[in-house]
């Protein structure tokens, strides 16, 4: 495991551990606050994030930026990245090989960044990071403490695109998260049970 910024962002630059190097115009490997108390974690990038080489910054990163604002913060104070740092062809899902051939950066992210909350946007986010299989209409809002993070699976921005219904269920969750992330950070020791 790579065990800095420069080294693990070379790693991701140079890597070739899957197929899905080989249709990529850009790696996205994450961007934000390197020391962010809150981070979100999607998919794998988009048409435009492959292009511009930067997570959520195509129609559903503009959502989640709108997201991120109504609870009062900035991307710039957030961590985002993703479960496979290259495009799927298509905007497919990630195959579970693609997944777990990047899984070792995710960890160094999360390692590195230290956050005290995880978003965790959409089934695929969820299930590889909860390492159980998750349904996103019954599980979304619910806290999951795993390793000493709190961590919190809600709909991908790209469902809420979908089925604008969604919305009120999304902003209840992030509602949740803005809270803890208040009761945390305030209370500065990471821990709820202060
Ligand atoms: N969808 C994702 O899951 N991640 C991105 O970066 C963009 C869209």
């Amino acid at each position: 495991m790579a065990t800095g910024w420069n080294e693990m962002t070379d790693a991701i630059f140079h890597c070739q551990r899957c197929r899905l190097c080989e249709g990529r115009t850009h790696v996205v490997p994450g961007e934000g606050n390197p020391n962010a108390d809150l981070m979100f974690i999607g998919e794998g990038p988009g048409q435009e994030e492959d292009r511009q080489g930067r997570p959520f910054v195509g129609p559903s990163g503009q959502l989640l930026t709108k997201m991120i604002h109504a609870i009062g913060m900035e991307r710039s104070e957030v961590y985002i990245c993703n479960i496979v740092k290259c495009r799927p062809p298509y905007n497919r899902n990630p195959e579970p090989d693609e997944a777990l051939a990047c899984m070792d950066f995710l960890r160094t992210q999360v390692y590195l960044v230290r956050p005290k909350i995880i978003v965790l946007l959409g089934k695929v986010a969820a299930r590889y990071t909860l390492k159980q299989e998750i349904s996103i209409n019954r599980d979304h809002g619910k806290w999951f403490e795993r390793n000493g993070y709190w961590m919190l699976p809600t709909f991908h921005p790209s469902a809420l695109l979908r089925d604008e219904s969604k919305k009120r269920d999304a902003w209840e969750d992030f509602k949740k998260v803005r809270d803890l992330y208040r009761a945390l950070t305030e209370a500065g020791n990471g821990s709820i049970s202060e």
